[in-house]
């Protein structure tokens, strides 16, 4: 990881805020969260469902529009730093070559009367990439070829194949134009467990390749563990804690995230591993309280923590913590 910290991080995540109006108040499900990304890194995003993940994810390359706050994303070649939240539509055109998604389920997503070929060309007809005929096909064998995709399949349509080949199709899709910053949103929650690896090996292997920015989200730390080089943790609209992977699992400093390893099933007999329990129920995102959000559910709130909302702060060296008491927790 330190080799990749640089200066002016490729993604600048600010204040970022989406509140969606609903009958009972403003839902808060991104509230004002602010972090960097380094290029090339993999920052995974982890919380339980419904904490604001997928929110957070498409307002960074704004399929949804945010509420407030800024996504600045920094171009290395011309120096040039731009708001994604904020261009027209017609940069906002060009801009999403540039950043991608794939998404949980594959199948939801593919016109399932298109074939694997049709499916992997579209960006590239829909974008009118190549005019020239015999230049596309080279592009769409060349992208079934680097996501694993075997040539003989290029006329199978996606209820033929099995889930890891479809997300396949997905990924190879994100590639089509050539992307710089991929969200990648529960892309293995729906595959077997043996392919949930060969597909974490696949994007592992790609990011090598291309260099790719990786946004990895998923409910499972023990998922985000193998492809992160830091992890976000998000708890109702806030991300509470994030670190490098390691210092996460090795020293967990929320009690929120303390809670979430524990409830990983270690593999070895003879490892004892008290499970924290979480109590009380997670509060409604609708107009919360401006107070710790975990406060109902923490084994350590004080007074203090009921009465205000703790900031993301650095308490060690690249690891923030949004809890008075985090250190001595
Ligand atoms: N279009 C929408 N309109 C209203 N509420 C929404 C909408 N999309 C998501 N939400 C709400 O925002 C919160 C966060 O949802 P989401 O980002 O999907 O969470 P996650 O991906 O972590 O499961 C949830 O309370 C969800 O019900
Ligand atoms: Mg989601």
């Amino acid at each position: 990881m330190s080799d990749k910290i640089k200066d002016t991080p490729y993604i600048r995540v600010e204040n970022l805020k989406k509140y969606f109006p609903t009958k009972r108040g403003l839902l808060h499900a991104v509230d004002d969260v602010s972090f960097s990304i380094q290029k090339g890194e993999t920052l995974g995003l982890v919380g339980e469902s419904g904490c604001g993940k997928s929110t957070l994810g498409r307002c960074l390359i704004r399929l949804l529009e945010s509420t407030a706050g800024s996504v600045v994303l920094h171009d290395e070649k011309t120096g040039i730093n731009t708001d994604v939240t904020k261009v027209s539509a017609s940069v906002m055109k060009e801009l999403r070559k540039k950043v991608q998604i794939v998404f949980q389920d594959p199948y939801s997503c593919l016109n399932p009367r298109l074939s694997v070929w049709e499916l992997i060309a579209e960006p590239l007809i829909v974008n009118s990439v190549f005019p020239d005929k015999e230049a596309m096909k080279k592009r769409v064998r060349e992208l079934m070829s680097i996501v694993g995709l075997a040539e003989r399949l290029e006329n199978s349509y996606p209820h033929e194949l099995d889930g890891g080949r479809r997300q396949r199709i997905g990924i190879a899709r994100s590639l089509a134009l050539s992307p710089e910053f991929i969200v990648l949103d529960e892309p293995v929650s729906a595959l077997d467990v043996c392919i949930q690896a060969q597909i974490l090996n696949l994007l592992n292997s790609l990011q090598k390749e291309f260099h790719y920015t990786y946004v990895f989200i998923s409910h499972n730390l023990s998922v985000v563990r193998h492809v992160s080089d830091r992890i976000a943790v998000m708890y109702l609209g806030k991300i509470v804690e994030l670190a490098d992977y390691k210092e996460i699992f090795a020293n967990p400093l929320h009690p929120y995230t303390q809670a979430l390893l524990s409830a990983i099933p270690v593999a070895k007999l003879d490892v004892q591993k008290d499970r924290i329990i979480l109590e009380g129920d997670v509060p409604s995102p609708i107009e919360p309280p401006e107070c710790c959000r975990f406060a109902g559910r923490c084994r350590y709130c004080k007074d203090v923590c009921k009465q205000d909302t703790p900031l993301l702060e650095e308490v060690k060296s690249g690891h923030f913590v949004a809890c008075k008491f985090a250190l001595r927790a």
